[in-house]
């Protein structure tokens, strides 16, 4: 089958190597893709919001399966603009509806069906500027640090952990005042947990799901996690401190009222759910947050781990068959470092001509933030490369990643030296 992949970094470039990989894909399309996805397929300069474009493309190429790499054409509707369409709407997207994308689209709706299905996360309360002067005695009354948080998409900015109180109303009162414009016209109030975070990932028909290898990411710039907050500068999968049992307690407590939340909600969800967790001093574990698509880098170390055919998966989502599916889990660790361009996340500078990467062959090399110029392989991005290396001792796949990473060069390369460094 011909099969278009939305999206163009580094988790895309990662699906386009798995996707292609199964005897089911005839010929794989990407939308609009980046040079590391132009190995595996037809890179189509088309924007993944651009619904009537993906339409023309979909109708033209003969498309079967539509794969949604990021959340901003979920949460703007892409499941349901095909189902409305009497020319797309037998051709399955991998990804949840509108509805079910506001897991991630909006923070007020993922805490409000946390707590409805009575899923273990931290207590808020949510505040317009209708209400801001309740929002702001709220906050006179909360423990320090407190999290702030904006209902809408922000791009991995919206979120505010205050350290004193007076810092939190000043915060509050410019997030309701347009700080994240839209995205903060409500406000999420949260409490602080304390504690190490690890990530789960579901595949599901939004009635059955299959539990994908999970995964630890490292999101701020700074070596020791210090300075600003990224997209993410590595991940390791799996965390090795995530045991059997808490695995166990993970699926009972979060997973399965998840599942059986969208049954009760009506939610149509068919695609991955990305499960944020914090596990808290005393052994319990509570969902920070929900994401309505893979994470990035995650994907690039959690898709080289999963053993099975990713589009015989998805058409068995789609059919209703994902329970007859037994998930394969290579049992090395896969650790993934970001490099990045220097002065990211702030202002950084683009078109540095990118060298090394024909030499590695003990890593896999996953484009993020590339482009190809006069035939020269240049940096088009913040993260510019993933490189990920699979083996059986974690630390040795730290190793072989740092080892590699060294090996690339571009004008300003930066990569965290320390990824795994708390584990
Ligand atoms: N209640 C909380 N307590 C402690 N840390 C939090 C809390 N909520 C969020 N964080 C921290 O902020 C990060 C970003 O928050 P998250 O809800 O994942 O939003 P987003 O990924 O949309 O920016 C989390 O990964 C976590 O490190
Ligand atoms: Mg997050």
């Amino acid at each position: 089958m011909n099969i278009l992949l939305l999206g163009s970094g580094g988790r895309e470039h990662t699906f386009a190597w798995k996707i292609t990989q199964s005897k089911l894909c005839t010929q794989l399309f990407t939308a609009p893709g980046n040079p590391g996805t132009a190995q595996f397929g037809i890179n189509i300069n088309v924007e993944v919001t651009d619904f009537e474009g993906i339409k023309n493309l979909v109708l033209e190429k003969n498309v079967e399966m539509v794969v949604v790499g990021p959340e901003v054409p979920l949460v703007e509707g892409i499941y349901d603009f095909f189902l409305e369409d009497d020319q797309l709407k037998n051709i399955p997207v991998i990804g949840p509806s509108k509805n079910g994308a506001q897991l991630e689209g909006s923070k007020a709706f993922s805490k409000a069906f946390m707590i409805r299905h009575n899923i273990p996360t931290a207590a808020y309360k949510e505040f317009t500027s209708e209400n801001l002067e309740e929002g702001l005695s709220y906050i006179e009354k909360q423990n320090i640090p407190i999290v702030l948080k904006a209902d809408g998409l922000a791009a991995g900015k919206g979120v505010l952990i205050c350290q004193s109180i007076e810092e939190a109303k000043e915060e509050f009162r410019e997030m309701l005042s347009g700080k994240f414009g839209d995205a903060s016209s409500k406000v999420v109030i949260e409490e602080f947990m304390d504690g190490i975070e690890f990530s789960v990932f579901v595949l599901t028909d939004g009635k059955d799901y299959k539990i994908l290898p999970s995964a630890k990411d490292y999101k701020r710039i700074g070596e020791g996690d210090s300075g600003l907050n990224t997209g993410g500068m590595g991940a390791v999968s799996p965390p090795p401190f995530v045991t059997d049992d808490m695995m166990k307690m993970v699926e009972e407590k979060i997973i399965q009222p998840t599942i059986a939340g969208f049954q009760k909600d009506k939610i149509v969800y068919i695609g991955f759910v990305y499960i944020g967790l914090m596990v808290l001093k005393n052994g319990e574990i509570k969902v920070v947050e929900y994401n309505c698509r893979m994470g990035d880098p995650e994907t690039e170390a959690v898709l080289p781990r999963l053993g099975n055919d990713i589009v015989e998966l998805f058409s068995k989502t789609v059919n209703g068959e994902l329970s007859t599916v037994n998930i394969q889990e290579d049992q090395r660790a896969a650790v993934t470092i970001i490099l990045s361009s220097g002065g990211y996340p702030g202002d950084f500078e683009k078109g540095k001509v990118i060298n090394g990467i024909d030499e590695i062959n003990d890593s896999i090399v996953f484009h993020a933030g590339t482009k190809t110029e006069n035939g020269k392989l240049i940096t088009n991005g913040g993260r510019v490369l993933a490189v990920t290396s699979l083996h059986e001792n974690w630390k040795e796949a730290i190793r072989i990643s740092n080892k590699n990473a060294e090996k690339i060069s571009f004008e300003g390369k930066y990569f965290r030296r320390d990824i795994g460094f708390d584990l």
